[in-house]
């Protein structure tokens, strides 16, 4: 008895373990304000800064560009000559996470 009640909790545990970080990644990326923290150095607060004297900025731009630009810098098919930068960065973020930046941009 006490080996099933041991057992059990065992298999709570590691059930626990498996599902965080894709609860983390999903609460995160749901969050483009959040998720943008990390961005604004470069693109200023509003999106207003042409980040490294090199970028576009990011204001005014529609979420389905955004959006294109950020899937670009990950595979390869977009970018200027500071794209390198980009990349580094767009190939950390997951799908959702693009999404939630873009539509958090296009809102500036
Ligand atoms: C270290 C500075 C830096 C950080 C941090 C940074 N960027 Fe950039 N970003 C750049 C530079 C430089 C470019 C222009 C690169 C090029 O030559 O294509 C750029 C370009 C872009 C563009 C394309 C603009 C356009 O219209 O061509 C988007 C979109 C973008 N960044 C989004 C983001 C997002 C979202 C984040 C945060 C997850 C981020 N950036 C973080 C420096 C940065």
């Amino acid at each position: 008895m006490k080996a099933i009640v041991v057992a059990a909790a065992l298999g709570a545990l590691l059930a626990c373990t498996a599902w965080a970080p894709v609860a983390v990644r999903t609460a995160e990326a749901a969050d483009g304000a959040g998720l943008y923290a990390q961005c604004a150095g470069c693109h200023g607060e509003d999106g207003g800064k042409a980040a490294l004297g090199a970028a576009r900025p990011v204001k005014g731009q529609t979420a389905d560009a955004l959006y294109g630009k950020l899937k670009g810098y990950a595979d390869g098919s977009y970018g200027g000559s500071k794209k390198a930068v980009m990349a580094g960065i767009a190939k950390k973020l997951s799908d959702e996470a693009m999404r939630a930046l873009a539509a958090h941009m296009a809102s500036f």
